[in-house]
């Protein structure tokens, strides 16, 4: 029997990540969990956010998920907390992105877009101040709604424009999208910032997730996978941003958790 692997955010945003890791992983079943009655993360209590992401995994584990992916940069900073609840090995997305952006820039300067919690963290800062890489952090929460509505209208590019346009004159050479919800607004965030590397969390994550899956011997041998999708609100948002992303999926359900 081909145990799942889990993914979870606070919504939508978290199937950026499920693409990258569907395409690196085809044979693997998948649930993802849209925790979308709780949304959003990144403007609650760190605190209110434990107790929920608790309640969360221990949902998730009815289901003996092989791996944990915390497809959300606001809960991976509860990553150590949440380990200590469970035998089943958890993820990161914050851990890889920076392995991954320390490769990537050039002049060692980096932008930061994320909720206002993991701007507040200074988790991604310490990372990469340690190897050397200056972060100029801007907290984006207010991102959060647009991407999760997928409304981009002319309210939205206002809030985009004017967050974003104090810093373009800044010469950071790469932008990481330090919330897997902007992804779906990238190419908006992109008009204001221009060229520049865009890291999103999706390839570095999923590639953790391979080699923990190879180094436990857990890697699927089946010939194909599988999605089935939860949601703790709405359905429609999911079944939206699955079809833009291409992503297929045999069930769509609410729960209540
Ligand atoms: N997508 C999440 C992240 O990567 C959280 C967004 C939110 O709910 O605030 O941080």
């Amino acid at each position: 029997m081909n145990r799942p692997i889990a993914l979870f955010d606070s919504g939508v945003g978290g199937l950026t990540v499920l693409k990258s890791v569907m395409e690196l992983l085809p044979c693997e079943n998948y649930l993802y969990f849209a925790d979308n009655g709780y949304f959003p993360y990144g403007t609650k209590s760190y605190a209110d956010l434990r107790l929920r992401l608790a309640k969360l995994l221990n949902f998730m584990e009815n289901f003996t998920p092989k791996v944990v992916v915390i497809a959300c940069n606001t809960a991976s900073l509860h990553v150590e907390y949440l380990q200590n609840l469970t035998n089943i090995p958890i993820i990161d997305v914050v851990t890889p992105t920076c392995k991954h952006v320390e490769s990537v820039t050039m002049n060692k300067k980096v932008c930061l877009l994320a909720t206002d919690a993991t701007v507040q963290s200074q988790k991604y800062q310490q990372i990469l101040q340690k190897v050397g890489v200056d972060v100029v952090a801007v907290p984006c929460s207010d991102f959060v709604p647009i991407a999760e509505s997928g409304v981009c209208d002319t309210t939205a590019l206002d809030i985009i424009s004017s967050k974003l346009q104090p810093i373009s004159h800044i010469d950071f050479d790469t932008v990481i999208l330090g919330c897997t919800h902007f992804g779906l607004i990238k190419k908006q965030i992109f008009n204001v910032l221009g060229v520049r590397n865009y890291v999103q969390c999706g390839n570095p994550t999923a590639k953790v997730l391979f080699d923990v899956l190879q180094n436990s011997n857990l890697l699927s041998n089946a010939t194909k996978g599988g999605l089935n999708i939860f949601t703790t609100g709405k359905t429609q948002s999911a079944i939206k941003v699955c079809k833009q992303l291409s992503l297929r999926f045999e069930c769509i359900s609410t729960v209540q958790i």
